[in-house]
């Protein structure tokens, strides 16, 4: 082990990219990994014993929808065996009232469910599933028959940013104790239906407002976490509370990443839990080491004041936006691809956006 650096506050388990929804916001890669490809179990089990030796506290068991994947319940025994804390991250459309107490049964914690719009057509249509909306809504009532933690999780674009008070609203009444409030990222399908999601700046000011008022009156009952828009903010965040400081995520068929978009840095090599142990590729593989820290980092970052505070921003969106994972994050003031995103946001929010190109491929036209 090496005692200068802290192991992962927490794993993203990928169990699967199979998913029943096919939201146009999803941040999986475009290129989806089949089952197939998936690991089987006991390489799960192993990656679960791993990341408690390796001194990991929480497991996020994630997709996809991870629910499709038969051997969870074990999985979730495993890991409260191993002490971690377990939190399910699902669309709660693949579950039932029975499905969901085993799960709990054998060790689930948490349950983060994600709801598309507080209006059910508008739901449906951007889940690209028919009554997914309706499923959701028993999703959340069994979760908390059955005694668990709810968090709704809410993902923000032009077509439900004015409804935010609603969702909130509705995140309420569905007895969630917290609810995640996040701008659309755009990586994977989300980058590509960006012209169709992004808000324009006025929307997000009313929304953000609309978050800052539900806070001060819903104090004591809910918490709202807000993940503010990049494309609008003039400092970066620390993406994934920097890069490989504090979380690792396990691809579907076993790749260990600093974040879920990480593989589109094609100049990285990222190694599978197949073949390297994860106590060895978070401490000692060239991928993770490549932008921890702060000693990576260019002129102006290198001297800035925030550089251990947003760790030099998004790489992967430095990358995506300014053509190189090495520069700075485009979202801070300083970087010289600053006022270009400000415009492209500007256009894109302003203009008709295309119809959506939904997860699997297929083009909207869906009836909900
Ligand atoms: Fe990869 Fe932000 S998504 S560093």
């Amino acid at each position: 082990m090496n005692a200068s650096f802290p192991p992962p506050l927490a794993i993203l388990l990928e169990l699967t990219h199979r998913c029943p929804l096919s939201c146009p916001y999803c941040s999986n890669p475009l290129q989806l990994i089949s089952q197939r490809a998936e690991l089987d179990t006991a390489d799960w089990l192993r990656v679960i014993d791993e990341a408690a030796t390796l001194g990991v506290l929480q497991a996020h068991f994630s997709g996809g929808e991870p629910t499709l994947r038969k051997d969870l319940p074990e999985l979730l025994f495993r890991s409260r065996q191993r002490g971690l804390y377990n939190n399910l991250i699902t669309s709660g459309v693949a579950l039932d009232l029975e499905r969901l107490a085993v799960l709990r049964d054998a060790g689930l914690d948490h349950v983060q469910l994600s709801i598309q719009d507080s209006v059910a057509t508008e739901s449906n249509r951007v889940a690209g599933y028919r009554n997914s909306h309706a499923r959701k809504l028993a999703c959340a009532s069994w979760v908390c028959a059955l005694g668990m933690p709810l968090t709704i999780n809410v993902v923000i674009h032009r077509h439900n940013i004015e409804r935010v008070t609603d969702m909130i609203a509705l995140a309420v009444s569905l007895g969630a104790t917290r609810v995640e409030v996040a701008h659309t990222q755009y990586y994977g399908w989300g980058l590509l239906n960006r012209a169709a999601l992004l808000p324009t700046r006025g929307q997000v000011d009313t929304a953000t407002a609309a978050v800052e008022e539900a806070r001060t009156r819903l104090r004591g009952v809910l918490t709202i976490d807000y993940v503010t828009p990049d494309y609008y903010a003039r400092r970066p965040k620390a993406c994934m509370g920097g890069w490989a400081r504090r979380f690792v995520n396990i691809t579907p068929e076993g790749r260990a990443l600093p974040c879920h978009a990480a593989e589109t840095i094609r100049s990285l090599q990222f190694d599978s839990v197949r073949e390297r142990s994860l106590a060895d590729i978070w401490y000692h593989s060239e991928a993770f080491k490549r932008y921890r820290g702060s000693d990576w980092m260019p002129a102006p970052c290198r001297s800035c004041d925030y550089r251990e505070i947003d760790w030099g921003g998004c790489r992967c969106q430095a990358l995506a936006l300014g053509g190189s994972a090495d520069t700075l994050d485009p979202v801070c003031e300083r970087s010289l691809d600053h006022s270009r995103l400000r415009e492209l946001a500007r256009s894109e929010a302003h203009a008709a956006g295309p119809a959506f190109i939904y997860r699997h491929g297929k083009r909207e036209g869906f009836d909900s």
